[in-house]
C-alpha cells in the first residue's frame, strides 16, 4: 500500500549515520563513522549494582509514574553541578530532565518554531539537529564554520536577511561534526549579536566535559544575563547513551511550555535511567570517570591525527580537535566524499560523508567526518591507512 506520509516527514532523509550503520554492523569493517562512546568506559558494574538495589528496595520509585519535569534530586544535582562546572546559575532559570539532549533540542523546536521561521545552523552541523529543526517544517540556513567557530559575521548578515529567526543553533565545544571549539571572543559576539536581534540561542553541549587537557572556556549560557540561552546537556558522553538521560536549562518561561510539549512526547523521561544517573553521581565519582574518558579520547585522537599525516595525501585539510570524538577532513579538488563511502566499505572502512551534515544534503561535498572513540588504535591506523591509499587514488585522477 502507498502510505500517505505528512508533509513534516517526507523531505526528511534518514540519516546517513544509520545507513552505514549497516555496514558498520560487521565487525570486520573498521568504522570510523559513528559517534558512540568506547564501550570499555561503561561502568556497568556500577550501575549493575546501583539497579539491583533500587529495583529491590525502591520498587515504587524506579518503576512508577513520575513527573514531566524529571526526578527532583536529579534537577537538584544538575542544577549544583551546572553552577559548578559550567557557571550557569541564573535566577530566572529552570531545568528539565529530557530523554537525552536530542529531545531538549526537538522540544525546544516544538514549542518555539512554527512552519517557515527561520533557524540559522552551523554548517556542517549535527544531523539530530537539522532534522530535528526540518521535522518542525523550519527554513534552515547555514552560517559558515572557520576552526574557531560560526562566523560571526556571516551570523549577522543571515539574522538580516531572513524573516522570523526564531534559533540560533550551535555547538560551541568540539563540535559535531568538526571537532571545532568557539572561542571566548567568539562566544561573546554571537551572544551580543543574538540579543541585538532578541534571537533565542540553543547552546548544545554534550561533548564540553570531554577536553583533552582539562581547558575549559566559559559556556554561553554562563554570559546570559537576559535568559535567551537554552543549554542543551546530556549524560550519553559522560556516563552512558543507552539511558536517554539528557536536561536542558532554559528561562523558566521556555521550561514551562517545554513541559507540556514533553508530556505529549513521552509524559517523562524514564525512572529507572534517570535514578541511575542520580544515584551514580552520588555513589560513585563521575568525574574521576570522566578523567579516564578524557585521557583515553585524547590518546585515540592523537593516534588517528598521526596517522592522518602518515597516510592521508598531503594538503588533506584536517581539524586538531581539543575535545570531543570527532576529526573533519577535507579533500577538496571537487571529490564527493558520498560516491567515494561505497568504495571504502568496500575495503572495509566506513565514514561519514560531509554533505550529511549539510543544510543541503544533495550538494556533493569534499569533506568527511572520521570517529575515534570506538576502535581500538591498531584499527584506527589501519582505517586510516586504507582510506588514505583510496584516497590518493582518486586525487591521481584530478591531476
Ligand atoms: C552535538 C550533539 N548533540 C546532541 C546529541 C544527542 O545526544 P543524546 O540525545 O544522546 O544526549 C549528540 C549525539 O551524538 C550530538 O552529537
Amino acid at each position: 500500500m502507498e502510505f500517505h506520509i505528512s508533509n513534516r516527514m517526507s523531505a526528511i532523509r534518514g540519516s546517513a549515520i544509520r545507513e552505514i550503520f549497516k555496514f558498520a554492523a560487521d565487525p570486520s569493517v573498521i568504522s570510523l563513522a559513528g559517534g558512540n562512546p568506547a564501550p570499555e568506559l561503561f561502568p556497568n558494574e556500577q550501575l549493575a549494582e546501583i539497579a539491583q538495589d533500587l529495583l529491590k528496595n525502591q520498587p515504587v520509585l524506579s518503576l512508577q509514574y513520575g513527573v514531566t519535569e524529571g526526578y527532583t534530586p536529579l534537577r537538584e544535582a544538575v542544577k549544583a553541578r551546572l553552577k559548578e562546572k559550567e557557571r550557569i546559575d541564573r535566577e530566572g532559570d529552570d531545568v528539565i530532565i529530557v530523554s537525552g539532549g536530542q529531545q531538549g533540542i526537538e522540544l525546544s523546536t516544538k514549542a518555539l518554531v512554527n512552519e517557515g521561521d527561520t533557524v540559522i545552523v552551523e554548517e556542517p552541523s549535527f544531523i539530530g539537529a537539522t532534522n530535528a529543526f526540518r521535522s518542525y517544517g523550519a527554513h534552515l540556513v547555514g552560517v559558515p564554520m572557520d576552526e574557531d567557530g560560526m562566523n560571526i559575521e556571516a551570523l549577522e548578515k543571515a539574522i538580516e536577511a531572513n524573516d522570523n529567526v526564531r534559533l540560533i543553533y550551535t555547538i560551541p565545544t568540539f563540535q559535531n561534526p568538526m571537532g571545532a571549539t568557539m572561542s571566548v571572543e567568539k562566544r561573546k559576539a554571537l551572544y551580543e549579536v543574538a540579543k541585538k536581534h532578541g534571537v533565542v540561542i540553543i547552546e548544545d553541549n554534550p561533548y564540553g566535559e570531554l577536553t583533552f587537557d582539562g581547558t575549559k572556556l566559559p559556556t554561553i549560557k554562563s554570559m546570559d544575563t537576559e535568559g535567551l540561552v537554552i543549554y542543551c546537556g546530556s549524560f550519553s558522553k559522560i556516563l552512558a547513551p543507552g539511558l536517554r538521560v539528557g536536561f536542558m536549562c532554559a528561562d523558566k518561561a521556555i521550561v514551562q511550555k517545554v513541559v507540556v510539549a514533553k508530556q505529549v512526547s513521552d509524559v517523562h523521561t524514564a525512572m529507572l535511567p534517570q535514578l541511575l544517573a542520580y544515584e551514580f553521581m552520588n555513589r560513585f565519582d563521575i568525574d574521576a570517570l570522566i578523567v579516564k574518558m578524557r585521557a583515553n579520547y585524547a590518546h585515540k585522537c592523537a593516534t588517528m591525527l598521526d596517522a592522518i599525516e602518515t597516510y592521508f595525501p598531503k594538503g588533506v585539510f584536517h581539524t586538531t580537535p581539543k575535545g570531543g570524538l570527532f576529526v573533519w577532513c577535507d579533500l577538496g579538488h571537487g571529490i564527493d566524499t558520498l560516491k567515494l563511502a561505497p568504495t571504502c566499505a568496500a575495503n572495509k572502512v566506513v565514514y561519514v560523508p560531509g554533505n550529511t551534515f549539510m543544510v543541503d544534503m544533495d550538494k556533493p561535498c569534499s569533506a568527511l567526518r572520521l570517529n575515534y572513540s570506538t576502535m581500538t588504535d591498531e584499527r584506527i591506523v589501519e582505517g586510516v591507512k586504507r582510506l588514505g591509499v583510496i584516497f590518493e587514488k582518486e586525487l591521481e585522477t584530478r591531476k
